[in-house]
């Protein structure tokens, strides 16, 4: 099954985007879990206690990773397909995204195309995913260097972690439905 999905992926994206997508997946999921054993006081006082210690600096390794991969797959897919097909309702159009809306409609699943649902919601989850590693990166820097703000920039991180738990709720959910529908049930789709 598991393979089944890794060629179902491979039809839309190349090898290399597969790889970072499901890293990021996988490393997200991961901070989400062991963001609960996590404590701002623990990046500097292990009295807390050693589980909470070193979850809280596995929080930030895993968390710093993920910047770095965050902004990869941001150039990878802008470099792929192009800003236009991301963000074209930023440009005011908002064709595609009508297109979809008739197609649900008329009870049919509406394929990823440019400007469409899944595309849009796809960009505004990498730049979800950019906002809450990214505020989490600066408030530990700021915390660390000993300023009081830092505390509030964590904060923030804590709130925007909200966004990413939407969207890797909905988006995994509509990918695995197109994938469970494409594979178990003859349902026309556009
Ligand atoms: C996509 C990546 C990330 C996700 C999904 C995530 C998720 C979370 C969540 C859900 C919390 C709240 C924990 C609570 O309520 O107690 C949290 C707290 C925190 N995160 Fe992240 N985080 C990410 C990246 C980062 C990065 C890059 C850093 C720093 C380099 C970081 C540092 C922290 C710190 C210091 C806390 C506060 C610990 C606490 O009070 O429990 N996170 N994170
Ligand atoms: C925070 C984590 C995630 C981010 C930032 C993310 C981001 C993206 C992006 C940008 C694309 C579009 C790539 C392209 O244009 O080819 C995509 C496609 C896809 N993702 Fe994710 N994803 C995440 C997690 C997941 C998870 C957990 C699943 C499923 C278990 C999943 C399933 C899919 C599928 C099936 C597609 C292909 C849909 C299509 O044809 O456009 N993603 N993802």
């Amino acid at each position: 099954m598991l393979r089944t999905f890794w060629h179902y992926l491979g039809e839309t994206q190349p090898r290399l985007l597969r790889v970072v997508h499901i890293l990021i997946a996988a490393l997200v999921i991961g901070q989400i879990i062991n963001s609960n054993a996590t404590q701002v006081e623990a990046i500097t006082d292990i009295s807390a206690g050693v589980l909470v210690f070193l979850c809280t600096w596995l929080h930030i390794i895993a968390g710093s990773v993920l910047v770095i991969l965050g902004f990869a797959l941001l150039f990878y897919v802008l470099v792929l397909r192009g800003f236009r097909y991301y963000f074209a309702w930023l440009m005011g159009d908002f064709s595609a995204i009508f297109a979809d809306l008739r197609t649900l409609a008329r009870f049919r699943l509406p394929e990823a195309s440019a400007g469409g649902i899944a595309a849009t919601v796809q960009g505004l989850g990498v730049g979800a995913l950019l906002l809450v590693a990214l505020s989490g990166a600066i408030g530990v820097a700021l915390y660390l260097m000993g300023y009081a703000v830092g505390f509030n920039v964590i904060h923030w991180h804590k709130f925007l972690t909200g966004l990413i738990e939407v969207y890797i709720f909905a988006h995994s959910a509509m990918g695995l439905l197109h994938f469970a529908l494409r594979q178990f049930l003859p349902v026309k789709r556009e």
